[in-house]
């Protein structure tokens, strides 16, 4: 995986503070009349401008809040910003470091600095399982994961030049340095998961085929000892009875693949967590086409699957002492004169029939049969993650997945790990209720059915899964942004990795 940023601890800075030869200085200031040591030692080597600042009410120390002083006098930095880090009192949320975090990013952005640094002073925390290590690990997510820039397919000139390569960081803290290396580490690792990911989403459709999914997948898995891939085509898909997941490529020129990667860093007889991603790498809804207006965001139909590709590399980068599978089911789902129709039954894996009644509902067809086919690896656990309805916008927007499963200690877990990495999820129920949505007069099951199109997605995939604890990320909202912004954002990955990170 790439590594955009060098980020490093600095554990001496407190000594060389005045001396340090840095373009940009941040330094987290309390709000309230005492300064905290290290805002003091600034304020007096610059002649009281922190104080002044504060008198003025230009600067209050207030959560994000920043102020900027070019070539200050006493110190060596070419650049000194003052970061708001709230009273020194109040526990900090996850909220509350985000504010800093984007203050902080914007400036560095904004001012064009090649090498920073960043000192925080000590933190309480608002949550049991926020602390030093949480908080160096998610700043280091976060500055990874905020230079990425996306120009594989721009003309050199228009390429966008990212100034920032290293940034240094302090943290007044009772932690270890090696501990606070480690957290560093994690965190930057997370962020280039989310980078990886984002690469894979960016890409426009008649690059990122399932074939390029599937060689992608090869060649990560060749970076590392204990990571193995295989890819299964159409052929060898027909004959362990995957009619389901095939009938999804059939309009398409495009070859469907099952990519199964394999991580061993447990012992071999280690039962794995699997993760399974939905990579429909072009969705336009097949015979029941999708209006042409954001059609093209349909790319990022394979986010699921960019998701699990990622989060191996995070695992196997990070050398957790776990096993984990994971498992894409790749197609592009096209109209053509083979494609599968409305009406259309298949027969899936497992040997329920489908009646496929519309065949932009797709998603649920290929992770069926990827659904059937991760039984064989006896998993502990299996998440699968796909974009896989616009309805789970309507019921959550933009900033949360939604989180269905067949096991409440799971879900649990999986909503802890996304509150934790600021990738947060909520759970929707999966109560029997909703299954009868999916009754059929011609086949086991429909593929739609009733209003709750999230809930009654997950039912479908629920046949499936009766075998294992199992839960389902919907990230039709989380995994892309639209607008000025549009592109992939690295999402579920956060969530994915804390989730096995805390497993291992
Ligand atoms: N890939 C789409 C879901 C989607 C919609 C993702 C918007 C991102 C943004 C999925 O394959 C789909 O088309 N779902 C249908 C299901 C319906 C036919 C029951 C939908 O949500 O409209
Ligand atoms: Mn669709
Ligand atoms: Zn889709």
């Amino acid at each position: 995986m790439k590594k955009r940023l060098t980020i490093a601890l600095q554990q001496d800075l407190k000594r060389n503070l005045l001396k340090i030869k840095t373009d940009f200085l941040i330094i987290g200031v309390n709000e309230g009349k005492v300064l905290n040591p290290l805002s003091s030692k600034i304020d007096k080597a610059t002649n009281g401008v922190i104080k002044k600042l504060i008198k003025r009410k230009d600067f209050e120390g207030k959560l994000g809040q920043h102020a900027y002083i070019a070539f200050p006098e006493g110190l060596s930095a070419e650049r000194l910003c003052l970061v708001g880090c709230g009273k020194s009192n109040d526990s900090l949320s996850s909220e509350g470091l985000d504010k800093i975090l984007n203050s902080i990013i914007n400036s560095v952005k904004s001012s064009k600095s090649i090498n920073v640094s960043i000192c925080f002073p000590s933190l309480k925390y608002s949550n049991d399982s926020h602390n030093d290590s949480w908080f160096l690990q998610k700043t280091s997510t976060f500055l990874e994961n905020k230079v990425y820039t996306y120009d594989a397919k721009l003309n050199k000139k228009n390429k966008t030049v990212n100034h920032l390569k290293k940034v240094n960081i302090y943290l007044e803290s009772s932690l270890s340095a090696n501990k606070q290396r480690k957290a560093l580490k994690t965190g930057q690792v997370v962020g280039q998961g989310m980078n990886a990911a984002k690469d894979l989403a960016n890409l426009p459709g008649n690059i990122c085929t399932p074939s390029y999914l599937a060689s992608t997948s090869r060649s990560a898995a060749k970076n590392y000892t204990k990571l193995s891939c295989k890819v299964f085509g159409e052929k060898e898909m027909k004959k362990m009875g995957m009619d389901c997941l095939l009938s999804v490529g059939n309009g398409s020129a495009q070859e469907s693949k099952l990519i199964s990667m394999s991580y061993q860093g447990g012992a071999k007889d280690e039962k794995p967590y699997a993760i399974v991603g939905k990579g429909i790498t072009f969705d336009t809804g097949g015979i029941s086409l999708k209006p042409p207006a954001t059609m093209d965001e349909m790319k990022f139909d394979m986010c699921g699957a960019a998701s699990v590709i990622a989060t191996m590399q995070v695992v196997s980068e990070l050398k957790l002492p776990i096993n984990v599978v994971g498992v894409v089911a790749s197609a592009e789902n096209m109209p053509g004169s083979k494609a599968t129709k409305p009406g259309d039954v298949v027969r899936t894996m497992s040997g329920l029939t489908v009646e496929i009644l519309n065949t932009d509902a797709e998603g649920r067809l290929v992770l069926a049969d990827a659904l059937t086919y991760v039984k064989r690896f006896k998993p502990r656990s299996v998440v699968d993650i796909a974009t896989l309805t616009g309805a789970v916008i309507m019921a959550l927007g933009y900033s949360t997945s939604g989180l269905m499963s067949n096991n409440d200690k799971l879900a649990k877990e999986l909503l802890d790990a996304g509150q934790k990495s600021s990738d947060k999820a909520w759970q929707l129920p999966l109560w029997d209720v909703y299954q009868k949505d999916l009754n059929s007069n011609f086949a086991d099951i429909a593929n739609i059915g009733g209003r709750a199109g999230t809930i009654t997605a997950a039912c479908f995939l629920s046949r499936f899964t009766e075998d294992f604890p199992w839960a389902h990320l919907d990230v039709a909202g989380t995994a892309s942004f639209n607008g000025a912004a549009k592109g992939g954002s690295g999402r579920p990955v956060p969530l994915l990795s804390q989730y096995l990170i805390d497993k291992a």
